[in-house]
């Protein structure tokens, strides 16, 4: 059974067939490691990189493709800034609606004498940026936000935030692993000193890709240290960008494919993503508004939020209705607390979670009330 795919905020489904294409056709004709050496497969392949990398800065409006380092995911991106830049004595300030890619690294770090707060986000999932800004202190060196809620999708003013945080000297990690892809972001016009996201969700690219982009004049301790394939002579790790965070054999293959995704996506444009999105969240929402026993968490409102829905239905727990949804209709949704514990607490839905209900671009308007139905008739099972 094909099924309908709403899981798209874990990883999205189908891939564009050109990206399919690319991937087997890298690892047909090319197949070298980049930057090794010097014959043609490994030339090719570092321009293959090298392509990737500068459509994803420009797409992201970064003028210098360097600046954007490769990573397998957002998570080891926010890894390599939080623990990059965060020191004994630092204190950072973060939001309850961060994952735990952002609170188990800062919890990490509280054992080496590095201290934070989290900044209560509304019952929607809604940061307010001058919230976030009085948790400033002298010490604060770094702020970390979600762009977008992987729980409830709600979009967050990272522009307010980023400003703010400007005008007192601290840094901004933005997480973007829901945004990119889906609500426009230009790091220099914003000034987002740290973005972290990843490839395989909203940009459309395979499963092992992500990036983070360092804004200009920053240097970070890199996460990992190793081969770059440049200064070899030397047994310290190379000071330029990209190579100070790019070390090990990449993933040429899926970064080959992710250059497929970003064109996609970027032919498509991000305003009809947006669009699209909207479309299928109110089709969920007209759907469902006269069910009383389902509760919707979040914005609910086009435009504040990303292809996100979570919901329950009174009575029944999420693994309950997720498994009948999967089991009876098809339907592939994500249940439980999605890695983002706080943000539970704050929607208050701790600790069973929601029913997380996230399409795409591929998904369709007939998809969106396939699945609104089935819900209801779940809602009405045994009457
Ligand atoms: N963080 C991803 C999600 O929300 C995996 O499902």
């Amino acid at each position: 059974m094909r099924g309908r795919y709403f899981d798209n905020a874990a990883t999205s489904w189908p891939k564009p067939s050109a990206v399919q294409r690319e991937m087997g056709r890298y690892l047909r004709r090319i197949g070298g490691n980049p930057g090794r050496s010097g014959h043609f497969r490994s030339v090719e392949a570092g321009k293959t990189i090298l392509r990737t990398r500068t459509a994803i800065a420009e797409f992201f409006g970064a003028c210098d493709p360097e600046r954007m380092v490769f990573t397998k995911n957002a998570t080891e991106a926010l890894n390599t800034v939080i623990k990059g830049i965060l020191k004994a004595g630092d204190h950072a300030v973060c939001t309850s609606m961060e994952h735990n890619s952002v609170m188990r690294p800062l919890s990490e770090l509280r054992e080496k004498g590095v201290s934070f707060d989290v900044v209560e986000a509304n019952a929607a999932g809604i940061i307010d940026p001058a919230a976030l800004l009085c948790a400033l202190r002298p010490d604060t060196k770094l702020i970390v936000v979600t762009h977008a809620s992987n729980v409830t999708g709600a979009i967050n003013d990272i522009e307010k935030v980023v400003r703010g945080a400007r005008e007192r000297g601290v840094c901004v990690l933005v997480d973007a692993a829901q945004s990119a892809g889906v609500v426009p972001i230009d790091v220099e016009k914003t000034g987002i000193d740290f973005l972290a996201f990843s490839g395989h969700k909203g940009l459309l690219g395979p499963q092992g890709t992500g990036a983070l982009y360092i804004g200009n004049g920053l240097l970070l301790s890199p996460l990992i240290t190793g081969g770059t394939g440049s200064l070899s002579d030397r047994e310290i790790q190379p000071e330029f960008f990209p190579d100070r965070y790019e070390s090990g054999t990449p993933n040429t293959v899926g970064i080959a494919g992710l250059y497929r995704g970003v064109c996609h996506i970027r032919d498509l444009g991000l305003d009809k993503v947006l669009e699209h999105d909207g479309r299928l969240l109110e089709i969920l929402l007209n759907e469902l508004s006269t069910e009383k026993r389902v509760k919707c968490y979040g914005p609910l409102k086009r435009g504040k939020q990303t292809g996100v829905l979570s919901l329950n239905i009174e009575g029944l727990s999420p693994s309950e209705v997720g498994g009948i949804l999967d089991a009876e209709y098809g339907i592939q949704s994500r249940i439980g607390l999605h890695c983002a514990p706080r943000a539970h607490r704050t929607i208050g839905t701790f600790p069973d979670g929601t029913v997380r209900l996230s399409w795409g671009v591929f998904t369709k308007e007939r998809d969106a009330l396939f699945t609104a139905r089935a819900i209801r008739r779940i809602c009405h099972r045994g009457e």
